[in-house]
């Protein structure tokens, strides 16, 4: 995607061919800032900070993570605990783990003299699937946009509601919940996109926000409570968001009020989709609810919000009583039987095991 008319990516190397180039997208939307990574404390860092954030990315960050450990530390122990480090920095999301071990094994059975390299090929090669992956659940979800459309009055726009950031901030490139619609604005469909503005790291107000505005596509942002006063007002004709973890059930792990959203859709009948890249499926777990682990982050998050103030310098003010305890789960589950249908890069399917064994054979090569 392009910023100030650039083309860019999330994550890249720099010129040396070893340091890794990430987007800070702590300082998003006011700075366009890039940290560079030299080693695995600095992934690390940056994985546990929410400098690189959205589950695809976070998986690619971490397959750099390590051929920057093995750069430092190419034997086998080092292997090992560069790989429990980097796993341990966010346990929601499935793609960090699966990319990790991906180049774990495709490393562990070389000479150590020859695995950092090795590492950085795979890496790179697991980018480039993400950017593949990503641009065909795009094209695949995109009938479901037009279609939606179709049903509206000539001359109405389709109005599409979003969660958290699941656009190419959160991948490589492309998205996943975007992609879709980058693509219908692209090809001239008339969209706007409610954007959820996230509480409490305002993902969706600061990050899905700039990424509609760079790209030209109309949208509004609401207080996370909106969503549900819309729908019944008839202001929003499909919801879509991304994933941290599916299991082989279909149910779905995102960003906490997720569910919410999911039931005012149900509520109202309003299609919700679920954009679903499939290094996302967890096939060892089925009931989400009760599996699928979430982040408890730092309370501050709750009690204190960060912006700029009225002369462009970084503030950070506390929003509770100095004494009043919060607590911060960072993700939600969404049972299956309220997601309408998963789009994922090898098509729609619906949010069930016979859905997904349809698609991937009941996760053939995708084993976690
Ligand atoms: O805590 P975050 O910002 O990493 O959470 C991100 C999400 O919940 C996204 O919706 C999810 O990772 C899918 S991104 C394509």
């Amino acid at each position: 995607m392009k910023v100030n008319g650039v083309p860019f990516r999330t994550l890249w190397l720099d010129t040396d061919g070893w340091t890794v180039c990430l987007i800070d997208q702590t300082l998003l939307p006011h700075a366009f800032v890039v940290a560079r990574a030299r080693t695995v404390e600095d992934i690390a860092r940056a994985i546990t900070t929410m400098q690189v954030r959205g589950a695809p990315l976070i998986g690619i960050a971490g397959a750099y993570g390590l051929a920057l450990a093995l750069r430092q530390d190419p034997g086998d122990a080092g292997l090992a605990s560069a790989a429990r480090l980097l796993i341990a920095t966010r346990p929601t999301g499935a793609n960090l783990r699966w990319a990790v071990e991906r180049v774990q094994a495709g490393v562990v059975s070389l000479p150590p003299a020859e695995r950092a390299a090795r590492a950085y090929e795979l890496a790179a090669e697991l980018a480039e699937e993400d950017v593949a992956i990503n641009r065909a659940i795009g094209e695949h979800g995109l009938p479901l946009f037009r279609a939606a459309l179709a049903r509206k009055k000539p001359g109405e726009r389709l109005n599409v509601l979003t969660h958290c950031n699941a656009g190419w901030l959160a991948t490589v490139d492309w998205g996943t919940a975007l992609a879709p619609l980058f693509l219908a604005h692209d090809s001239g469909l008339p969209l706007h996109v409610w954007v959820d503005e996230t509480r409490p790291r305002n993902q969706g107000a600061a990050l899905t926000a700039w990424e509609l505005a760079s790209h030209g596509i109309p949208h509004t942002v609401i207080a996370d409570n909106a969503g549900g006063h819309l729908m019944q007002h008839g202001q929003v004709d499909a919801v879509i968001v991304g994933t941290d973890r599916v299991t082989a059930d279909g149910d779905v792990a995102n960003k906490i009020g997720t569910y919410l959203k999911a039931l005012a859709a149900r509520d109202n009948g309003v299609p919700f989709y679920v954009a679903l890249p499939s290094p996302t499926i967890d096939w060892t777990l089925r009931d989400g609810v009760r599996e699928i682990p979430v982040e408890e982050r730092s309370a501050r998050e709750v009690t204190h919000l960060r912006g700029l103030d009225a002369e462009g310098t970084w503030r950070e003010v506390r929003i509770t009583p100095a004494t009043t305890p919060s607590a911060n789960p960072a993700f939600d589950v969404t049972p299956a039987r309220l997601v309408t249908a998963l789009i994922t890069e090898r098509g729609v399917c619906a949010a069930s095991a016979a859905g997904l064994h349809g698609l991937f054979g009941g996760g053939a090569g995708r084993k976690q």
